[in-house]
């Protein structure tokens, strides 16, 4: 949640700051700004709104080549301009853009800027204000940084800007991810390598509690004891090609129709020369040695936790509980005696996710992380990473992270399942390429399930998906994909439970999406349609070829029953896509919402 940027070079810095906030727009976009130094001191420009608002707001007519930026997702202080980052001291000579949450910034407030007219409502700007605090009261710019940092309770990845050391960026890093990248005469500063490829694909990780002085020459890190820490670069493996929509509409559109890719990436990428599914033998053995996996996940990821335990159960007979990642921290179950922790996180980020993980990890527990960011937090600080090999997901509605997460975990409990001589009764590699077809066929069914949105859900209220076992899962996220971006409110139900109160809320017209793909449950669920239509509901069955019947919507092709969640899926992401773009939402960037979030 935010995105913070920083460049000092030789080039006008103004367009490259801009181009990086549009790639990170995902982290946050209800306000944006820049900060740009040159010899007549720093020019802020910001606005409310997105990224095209700023563009309207900066003066094209500065010409500068050191700069910060900053895209904001407003914790504390509504989105606003006046609560837009950068903000600056109270003599604006220090200017600085944060990602993070300062927990104690009241008490900071209280303790030290007692005498201070704040000008916004953010925890932000007491780090700047206590900053220009420390250097007048005697201290040098750095010692004033570090007593300013070892004050903070809370994340945070920030830069800032002095006006008087007008060849410098200040950076530093706490929990929140941050990035400098580097350059033959320039140097930059991102929360996430996309948004700087523009101008370099070399960069260098920053640990928690580290500092760096960044220079156009020069980049020197240092932890808070003032002592420089060397660290090599790496080159971030990223298509810049990946990140553009190129001529599709939106992201989540192009995002859905890569899942047939995505899905023969993955096979490839899990497999031996002797064509057999493989993962790290370390990670099998932790596996083994578990004798209970509790998977921690938010979101669309907790979903895919879901489907991921019936997979592990049924295939490597270890026992999995599944875990929502804010709840576990101060609601722990009483835990086995060997337990493995798996985090699934698209992004490697989710800041509740990592809170789990620290903890974790002083438990002494092993961690393995599922995640698309190679080089995540989650993924740098887990004993182990499996990888989604999803290619950047931009649309904030995750779809390919969803299937590639099932298919990675399905690849892990067939692993697993074989390594204990257990037979796992089917082709695995043929199964999953057998999906990738399947999901071609539902990609290019889009006038139908176009047809199908406008018919169930252009001028609902609400919805309810409903389903019987692994079905069930797959509907809470048909419904969170529904709710995030096209602002109907779902639900999803378990297909037996819905009798037990939220049949209640069934009126004439409520639109019911069934799914059918399992055979043990087929009648079951129909039955429940029954008796929601006899309460007026208007009733849409997705079920799976060889399941169908005359009354239903849409017929997915068949696939292995347990795998019907990779497939299945597509369905509703298509619905809840067009259910967006017929109400006019903005599809890519629903409000309120962010990509990583990176915050408590
Ligand atoms: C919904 C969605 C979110 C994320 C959740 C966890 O479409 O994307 O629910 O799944 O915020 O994010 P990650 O997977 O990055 O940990």
């Amino acid at each position: 949640m935010c995105g913070i940027v920083g460049y000092i070079g030789r080039n006008d810095t103004k367009e490259i700051l801009l181009k990086g906030l549009e790639k990170l727009e995902y982290r946050g976009y209800d306000s944006a700004g820049i900060a740009v130094m040159n010899e007549n001191g720093v020019h802020v420009f910001k606005e409310k709104g997105r990224i095209a608002d700023l563009r309207e707001a900066v003066d094209v007519n500065v010409l500068a080549n050191i700069g910060i930026g900053h895209t904001r997702w407003a914790t504390h202080g509504v989105p606003s301009r006046t609560n837009s980052h950068p903000h600056q001291s109270a003599s604006g000579r220090f200017t600085l853009v944060h990602n993070g949450v300062i927990e104690n910034y009241d008490l900071l407030k209280r303790d030290y800027l007692a005498d201070v007219a704040f000008v916004s409502e953010t925890d932000t700007e007491v780090i700047v204000q206590m900053f220009e605090k420390f250097v007048y009261e005697g201290l040098e710019v750095l010692e004033a940084f570090r007593k300013t940092l070892s004050l903070l309770h809370g994340s945070y990845a920030l830069a800032l800007l002095d006006e008087k050391n007008n060849d410098t960026i200040f950076v530093a890093k706490n929990k929140s991810p941050l990035l400098v990248g580097l350059g033959a005469d320039f140097n930059v500063v991102a929360s996430d390598a996309m948004a700087m490829l523009q101008v370099t694909s070399e960069y260098v990780e920053l640990m928690d509690k580290e500092i760096v002085i960044v220079t156009k020459n020069g980049v020197t890190i240092q932890n808070l004891n003032g002592e420089t820490v060397t660290r090599t670069s790496y080159i971030a493996e990223l298509d810049a090609s990946d990140i553009e929509k190129g001529t599709y509409p939106h992201y989540m559109l192009k995002e859905i129709d890569e899942q047939p890719a995505v899905m023969r990436k993955i096979i490839q990428a899990y497999q031996n020369e002797q064509g057999e599914l493989t993962i790290d033998p370390e990670i099998i053995h932790a596996l083994n040695a578990a004798d209970r996996v509790y998977i921690i996940a938010a979101g669309t990821s907790y979903h895919a936790g879901l489907v991921g335990k019936q997979f592990i159960e049924k295939m490597a007979k270890i026992p999995v509980e599944v875990h929502i990642s804010s709840e576990f921290g101060y609601n722990m179950p009483l835990l086995s005696e060997k337990p493995l922790f798996v985090f699934i996180s698209q992004s490697g980020e989710t800041a509740d996710s990592r809170a789990v993980l620290v903890t974790i990890k002083e438990m002494g527990y092993q961690s393995l992380t599922i995640t698309n960011v190679p080089g995540s937090t989650l993924s740098r600080e887990a004993d182990y990473t499996l990888l989604l090999h999803a290619g950047p997901e931009i649309a904030v509605a995750s779809t390919k992270a969803y299937t590639a997460q099932l298919a990675v975990l399905v690849i892990l409990a067939e692993v697993t399942a074989k390594s204990r001589n257990l037979d796992p009764e089917f082709d695995l590699i043929h199964e999953l390429g057998l999906v990738a077809n399947a999901m071609e066929v539902l990609c290019d069914s889009k006038e139908l399930i176009e047809h199908i949105s406008r018919e169930f859900l252009a001028v609902t209220r609400n919805a309810f998906f409903i389903g019987r076992g692994i079905d069930y899962y797959v509907g809470l996220e048909g419904a969170l994909k529904l709710k995030e971006i096209s602002y109907i409110q779902a639900e999803g139900f378990a297909g037996g439970e819905l009798k037990h109160g939220t049949i209640a809320l069934i009126e004439e017209g409520t639109p019911v999406i069934a799914l059918a793909t399992q055979e043990s449950v087929n009648l079951s669920i129909r039955g429940n349609v029954k008796e929601v239509v006899a309460r007026g509901a208007n009733p849409c069955i997705i079920s799976m070829k060889g399941l169908n019947m005359d009354e239903d919507s849409f017929v997915i092709p068949e696939v292995h029953d347990l795998l019907t969640p990779l497939i299945s899926v597509i369905p509703l992401q298509i619905l809840a896509y067009y259910a967006a773009l017929h109400r006019d939402c903005d599809v890519d960037k629903p409000r309120n919402l962010a990509k990583s979030v990176t915050v408590e």
